[in-house]
C-alpha cells in the first residue's frame, strides 16, 4: 500500500514538473447589518496581499469592487437559483451574461471558477437541491461555451464533508445515494480540469460531539492519534482529508486535485470558540498546509488552495446552528484583525482595513437610575434585531453581570440604527454616553457608516413609513413579542430588501397585519 502511494507521488511530480505551494484565499459573506464598503474590503485584501477570494453570490457592487484589483474569484450560485438553471437554459445563459460576462472585460473581474450551489448534498437538506445540480452544470457549461468563457471559468461544486463517510480515512466512500452523482460530477470536473471543493470543519465535529478529542481538532499532536493501517493521524483535518481521497479512488479519481472550499474557527459564542482556539487552528492550518507534507495518502501534496471561513463575522448570519456562527471572521465586521495570523502570503500579522468610517463615539447604556426589572422585554426585542451572541454562555460578554447584559443589548440595537437618539430611549431605561462601556475581552461595538449612509446610494432607497404593530417570534425562545415597526426602508432596486429603521415594541391589538405582504 505505501509503496504504491510513493509510485503515485512520485508519477505527479514527474509530470507536474514543481509543487505548487497551496493558495491561500478567503470567504467573503456580506451578512451583516452594516457592511463595511466593498471598496473598502477590497482593500483589506490586497493589504494583506489575499489574492483569492470565495463569494457566495454575485453581488453586483461586491463585484464591481474586485474589477481590476487582480484578486482570484470563486463565484458562488446559492441552492434556491438551481432549480431554475437546472430546468432552463436561457436562464443560465441569463445568469452567465449579467453575473460573469458583465464583469470579465480587459481589467475585469478575474472570475475563476463557478461555485454551483453551496453544499448542495447536505443531508439535512434531504435531497431537496441534489437532482438539480448535474443538469445545472449542464446548462451552465453551455453558457459559458457560448459566451466564450469555457476556457478560463470553471464550474466546481462545493460539498460539504458530510458527502463521503467511513470509520478510518482509507476506506471513505462517497454516501450509497450520491454514488451516481458523484460519479457524473468527478467525470465532469476531470473532463474539464476542475478541482473537487469540500468544506471541512474541525470546530463543529468537536462542538457537536463531546467524545471529540479536542487535541485532534488542531495540529499540534494528539493523545488519540487515528491508526489506519500503517497510517497515522494526528489532527482531524488529515484524516477528513484522506477519507475523500479514497472516496474519489474509489470512483476511480484518486488523483483529482482538491480544493479546501471552507474551513476555519470561530472565536465566539461557544465555548470552544474563542480567540487563542481561533488562532492557534487557523495558524496551525496555514503552516500545515504551506510545510507541503501533505497527508498520508497524498505525500508531499497538500490541497491546491485552501479559503478560510471566513474574512469578516457576520452579524445577521441565522444562529440557529450556534452563537458561534457570528464569528467565523478572521477580521471582526470592522476589519479589525482579532488577532495576529501569518497567512504565509507575505505579511508577518494581518492589516486591519484602513478608511473605515466609525459613527461617532458614543454608545447606548442602561441609565443607572432605572428599574431593571422592566427592561426584560426591551433587550429582548433589542436582541432580536441587533446581535448579542456574544453575551451567550462561552462567548466573550457572557460574565458582565445583569446590568452590563442590558447595556449591551441596547448599545447593539443603537449601533445598527445608526446612532438614532430614540432608539436609544428604551422607555427611559436606556442613555447615551461617549465613555467606551467595553470591559476586558468584552467589546461593546460602535457602528460603522456603509454604503447605505452614503448620499449617493439614498437616491436609490425610497423610505415608506408604516405605522404597524406585528408580530414577530423570536428566535430564542418561543415568546412572542409585539414590536412597532415605524418605518421600514424599502430599496427600490431590490423589492426584497427591507430594513428596519426604528423598531419600537407596543402593543398589539386583535390580530396583527402583516406588512411583509403589502408590497
Ligand atoms: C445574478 O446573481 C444574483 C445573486 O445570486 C441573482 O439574484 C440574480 O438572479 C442573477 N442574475 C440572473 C440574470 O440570473
Ligand atoms: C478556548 O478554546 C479551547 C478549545 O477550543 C479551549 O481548550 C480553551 O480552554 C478555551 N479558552 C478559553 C479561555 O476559554
Ligand atoms: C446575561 O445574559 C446571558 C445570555 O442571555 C446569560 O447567560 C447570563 O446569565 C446573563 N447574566 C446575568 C447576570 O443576568
Ligand atoms: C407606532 O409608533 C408611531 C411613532 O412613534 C406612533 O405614531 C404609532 O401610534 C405607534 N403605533 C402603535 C400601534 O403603537
Amino acid at each position: 500500500m505505501l509503496v504504491v502511494v510513493v509510485v503515485v507521488v512520485l508519477a505527479l511530480r514527474g509530470a507536474s514538473g514543481a509543487v505548487a505551494e497551496t493558495g491561500i484565499g478567503v470567504n467573503w459573506g456580506t451578512v451583516s447589518f452594516r457592511k463595511l464598503k466593498p471598496t473598502t474590503v477590497v482593500d483589506l485584501l490586497k493589504d494583506n496581499k489575499i489574492g483569492k477570494v470565495k463569494l457566495f453570490e454575485a453581488e453586483e457592487d461586491v463585484l464591481k469592487a474586485l474589477m481590476g484589483s487582480g484578486i482570484e474569484i470563486m463565484l458562488g450560485i446559492p441552492n434556491e437559483h438551481l432549480s431554475l438553471l437546472s430546468s432552463s437554459p436561457s436562464a443560465a445563459d441569463m445568469w452567465i451574461q449579467k453575473n460573469v460576462s458583465a464583469y470579465m472585460s480587459k481589467h475585469g473581474a478575474l472570475i475563476r471558477y463557478i461555485a454551483v450551489g453551496n453544499e448542495p448534498f447536505l443531508t439535512s437538506y434531504n435531497g431537496e437541491f441534489q437532482n438539480f445540480v448535474i443538469p445545472a452544470i449542464q446548462n451552465l457549461q453551455e453558457s459559458l461555451v457560448k459566451a466564450n468563457l469555457a476556457g478560463s471559468v470553471k464550474l466546481v461544486v462545493p460539498c460539504n464533508a458530510d458527502a463521503y463517510e467511513s470509520t478510518v480515512p482509507s476506506q471513505g466512500a462517497f454516501r450509497p445515494e450520491l454514488t451516481q452523482i458523484m460519479t457524473q460530477l468527478v467525470q465532469f470536473l476531470n473532463s474539464n480540469g476542475a478541482p473537487f471543493i469540500v468544506n471541512i470543519y474541525p470546530f463543529l465535529s468537536l462542538y457537536d460531539n463531546g467524545e471529540f478529542p479536542q487535541d485532534y481538532a488542531f495540529f499540534e499532536g494528539t493523545t488519540h492519534p487515528v491508526i489506519d493501517g500503517p497510517n497515522v493521524y494526528t489532527n482531524a483535518f488529515d484524516g477528513n482529508y484522506d477519507t475523500l481521497v479514497a472516496a474519489l479512488s474509489k470512483l476511480g479519481y484518486g488523483q483529482m486535485p482538491i480544493v479546501i472550499g471552507e474551513i476555519g474557527w470561530p472565536s465566539d459564542g461557544a465555548m470552544g470558540a474563542n480567540i487563542t482556539a481561533a488562532r492557534v487552528f487557523n495558524q496551525g492550518l496555514v503552516n500545515h498546509v504551506l510545510s507541503n507534507k501533505g497527508t498520508p495518502l497524498r505525500l508531499n501534496s497538500p490541497p491546491m488552495d485552501i479559503y478560510i471561513f471566513s474574512l469578516l463575522d457576520e452579524g445577521a448570519k441565522s444562529i440557529l446552528p450556534g452563537s458561534f456562527e457570528r464569528h467565523w471572521g478572521i477580521f471582526s465586521f470592522d476589519g479589525k484583525a482579532k488577532y495576529p495570523l501569518n497567512l504565509g502570503l507575505g505579511n508577518k500579522e494581518l492589516k486591519n482595513a484602513k478608511n473605515v468610517e466609525y459613527l461617532p463615539s458614543r454608545w447606548c447604556v442602561a441609565s443607572p437610575s432605572s428599574d431593571m426589572n422592566n427592561v426584560a422585554n426591551h433587550v429582548r426585542m433589542a436582541c432580536s434585531v441587533a446581535d448579542c451572541t456574544t453575551l451567550n454562555y462561552g462567548g466573550s460578554c457572557n460574565g458582565i453581570g445583569e446590568k452590563g447584559n442590558i447595556s449591551y443589548a441596547f448599545n447593539s440595537y443603537y449601533q445598527l440604527q445608526m446612532q438614532d437618539a430614540r432608539s436609544c430611549n428604551f422607555d427611559g431605561f436606556g442613555m447615551v454616553t461617549s465613555r467606551d462601556p467595553s470591559v476586558g475581552a468584552c467589546r461593546f461595538i460602535l457602528g460603522v457608516k456603509d454604503k447605505d449612509s452614503d448620499s449617493s446610494a439614498s437616491q436609490i432607497t425610497t423610505t415608506y413609513k408604516y405605522h404597524l404593530c406585528i408580530l414577530l417570534t423570536l428566535q430564542y425562545e418561543d415568546t412572542t413579542v409585539c414590536f412597532n415597526v415605524s418605518e421600514l426602508s424599502h430599496d427600490s432596486q431590490d423589492p426584497q430588501v427591507l430594513t428596519f429603521q426604528h423598531v419600537f415594541r407596543c402593543q398589539c391589538h386583535g390580530t396583527a397585519p402583516k406588512p411583509f405582504l403589502s408590497f
